[in-house]
């Protein structure tokens, strides 16, 4: 591969599925398809009853038919693994293969997304269809590349609670504990008599009368992401072998917490996931965001939201657990030179899945298309071609109506410049720490109403954004050097490694910034005999002294040399060992008490108030050398490969640095030294 052979700017793609039409659509959908300059399909990921309608009977014609068509166009072909769909006769011949519910019930077959990955005639079957398709396809010059399933964990089928996956856990336990002493004694099961006499004895974390054991849960959830890192690596080793030079990826989900995506990722080239704004503000916000909010961002949504969901999947590759302890690094593909990510499933008009789906506004497919650019994706790719006119998705759009004629998505991607769009290096110089077992042990107890993992860790990304920064989302693991600012915003598993490297980046000159709850947590998912920031007692030089869990209404003042705020939600409070208190709380129960404190250059902020985050964080990131531009609300800038992106996400136009920018627009100019 040679940079010659990579592509200079943005491509464009769509999801079509030429199994839901007639034939005589196919020739024209694939030329208007290259008339409008999309250089991707996607195809067959729900297509298994049409490629195998009866046991070991292919029906491989239409679908030879279909890639031939594309590729008359001139159309490369990502071709998908169809089984997020086990077919109807597989499921009746094998119910075992069935996943449950949290409520311990059978999710039945009439949708997608029933199995169990645990099932081993399940796993059978995934690792036949993927080689008989391999086979067919692996080589086809119009292939270029995979896409595994379908956004595993979707619609919450990241684990299953009963069948196979209830049976294999005891022995993931066996293996891991060695003894039941171990495993009692790693969870606290003394605690109401939870301890266990025989492996045999333990089941799934559901269906307890009260709150499950959050030690259960966190190893609950371990084993599910294991589960789904080995179903998927089955599925890559086939690939690898039968369709080599060909991108291997998987298009992940919005906020998805089924699984550790750094696990599941790992055998991937890169990333790919899949953006819809506005059904993401209305079913996927964090809780605590303001109805006010929502409904101003309604037709665009939120652009921190989305924004943090490109920083964060362009990271699960690009600076993931690659980066940790293994000599594996990604490499340039053709179709992803940083590598940088896919989005394999655009917005393109109306959702129809989420509580309300208003109609995007007009410039939100473009400017969706052009954050997504700036933030690292190397394609964007159109869900869906033409809208369905049959079963679960006709109220959903594409860019082409039900009716065939074109979309006002069609009309922005046609007006769209991507020469405009160069790839290349996007230049965060703050990375924002991210965990899934982090994510796990705080969602069990959130302690507080309108708290969880993406409200807090959101909270500080959507700060740093508004401050006019380009942020690298990248595992708590990851090499930090480089960074001049790492902010660890709810990182509350930290162990004595984790602490240690973290200890090294400080060393080596990176600020580091933590949230509330840091280091709360042993990985077992007690908590420090010591008290709160065990590991990291020594780098932060403080102890947790108290905390508080405000429900709404219930303010509590802080205030320092940076002025004076109400925190909501959570407030905690510090016993200094050596750091100093930048601010103190003002009254009620922690009155006096540290709030924001530092040592050296590490900083933790202790409440919830965005105005004082922001404050914090503008003199960390001060201090370290970054410029801060304060932006105004849904004004937002990106950069990219030497340009700026200056976003206007309002429904009204913005006045920013002495430019009005219009209602739901973006302009690409070159990147000035501090804008
Ligand atoms: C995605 C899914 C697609 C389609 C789409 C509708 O989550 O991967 O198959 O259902 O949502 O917005």
């Amino acid at each position: 591969m040679t940079p010659a052979d990579l592509p200079a700017h943005l491509l464009l793609g769509s999801c079509d599925y030429p199994e839901h039409v007639p034939q005589d659509r196919w020739a024209p959908y694939a030329a208007q398809q290259r008339a409008l300059g999309l250089s991707y399909v996607r195809l067959a990921e729900f297509a298994w009853s049409r490629l195998e309608p009866r046991p070991g009977e292919y029906t491989w014609t239409w679908l030879d038919e279909a890639v031939e068509t594309y590729a008359a166009q001139g159309l490369k072909v990502v071709l998908c693994t169809p089984t997020a769909t086990p077919p109807a006769w597989l499921v009746r011949a094998h119910p075992e293969l069935l996943a449950h519910d949290a409520q311990g019930r059978v999710r039945e077959f009439g949708s997608r997304r029933h199995y169990d990955f645990a099932s081993p005639v399940y796993r059978d079957h995934s690792r036949r269809i993927t080689r008989a398709m391999a086979e067919r396809y692996g080589q086809h010059p119009a292939v270029a590349g995979w896409q595994t399933d379908n956004e595993f964990g979707c619609h919450a089928t990241g684990r299953s609670y009963g069948g196979a996956s209830a049976e294999r856990f005891p022995a993931w336990l066996a293996a891991k504990y060695g003894t039941l002493d171990a495993l009692n004694d790693a969870w606290g099961n003394v605690f109401w008599s939870m301890e266990y006499s025989d492996w045999a004895q333990i089941k799934p974390p559901i269906l307890t009368v009260t709150e499950p054991n959050p030690s259960h849960v966190l190893d609950y959830a371990r084993f599910a992401s294991g589960l789904i890192a080995e179903f998927q690596a089955e599925q890559l080793a086939i690939l690898r072998e039968l369709s080599p030079g060909r991108f291997l990826t998987h298009n992940f989900m919005i906020f998805e917490t089924g699984f550790d995506h750094y696990e599941v990722a790992a055998g991937l080239d890169f990333t790919s996931w899949d953006n819809y704004p506005t059904g993401m503000l209305e079913f996927f916000a964090p809780p605590g965001m303001a109805e006010e909010v929502k409904t101003r961002f309604a037709r665009t949504g939120h652009p921190d939201l989305v924004g943090f969901n490109h920083d964060l999947y362009r990271g699960v590759v690009g600076r993931g657990l690659w980066a940790v302890g293994t000599a594996q690094t990604p490499q340039p593909t053709p179709h992803s030179p940083q590598p940088g990510f896919w989005v394999m499933e655009q917005q393109c008009g109306p959702v129809n899945w989420a509580p309300h789906n208003p109609l995007p506004a007009p410039g939100a497919v473009a400017l969706w298309t052009a954050q997504a650019w700036a933030h690292g994706a190397d394609v964007v790719s159109y869900f869906r071609w033409r809208a369905a006119t049959m079963a679960q998705e006709v109220m959903h759009s594409g860019l082409l109506r039900h009716d065939e004629t074109p979309s006002p998505g069609h009309a922005e991607v046609a007006a769209l410049d991507t020469a405009q769009l160069p790839l290349g290096p996007v230049p965060a110089r703050v990375a924002l720490l991210h965990d899934y077992e982090s994510l796990w042990l705080y969602d069990a107890q959130p302690h507080a109403a309108g708290l969880s993992y993406w409200a807090q860790t959101v909270t500080y990304y959507a700060a740093l954004r508004s401050l006019g920064l380009d942020v690298d989302v990248v595992h708590a693991d990851a090499d930090l050097s480089g960074y001049a600012v790492a902010v660890a915003p709810a990182i509350t598993l930290v162990d004595g490694a984790r602490a240690g490297r973290w200890a090294q980046a400080v060393a080596g000159g990176t600020a580091l910034v933590c949230g509330p709850r840091t280091a709360f947590r042993t990985p077992g998912g007690g908590t420090w005999e010591g008290g709160q920031f065990g590991p990291l007692a020594g780098l932060v030089g403080a102890n947790l002294l108290n905390y508080d869990s405000l429900r709404p209404g219930l303010a509590q003042g802080v205030g320092g040399s940076f002025g004076v705020y109400s925190a909501h939600t959570w407030a905690e409070s510090y016993r200094l060992t050596g750091a100093q208190a930048l601010a103190t709380y003002q009254g009620g129960p922690l009155d006096g008490q540290a709030a924001v404190i530092r040592q050296d250059n590490v900083t933790v902020i202790g409440a919830h108030s965005d105005a004082l985050i922001r404050a914090v964080l503008t003199g960390v990131l001060t201090g370290a050398g970054l410029p801060v531009t304060p932006l105004p609300d849904g004004v937002r800038l990106s950069r990219r490969a030497g340009q700026v992106l200056v976003q206007n996400w309002n429904p009204e136009p913005a006045e920013w640095n002495g430019q009005t920018l219009p209602p739901v627009s973006f302009a690409v100019q070159p990147e000035a030294p501090h804008a």
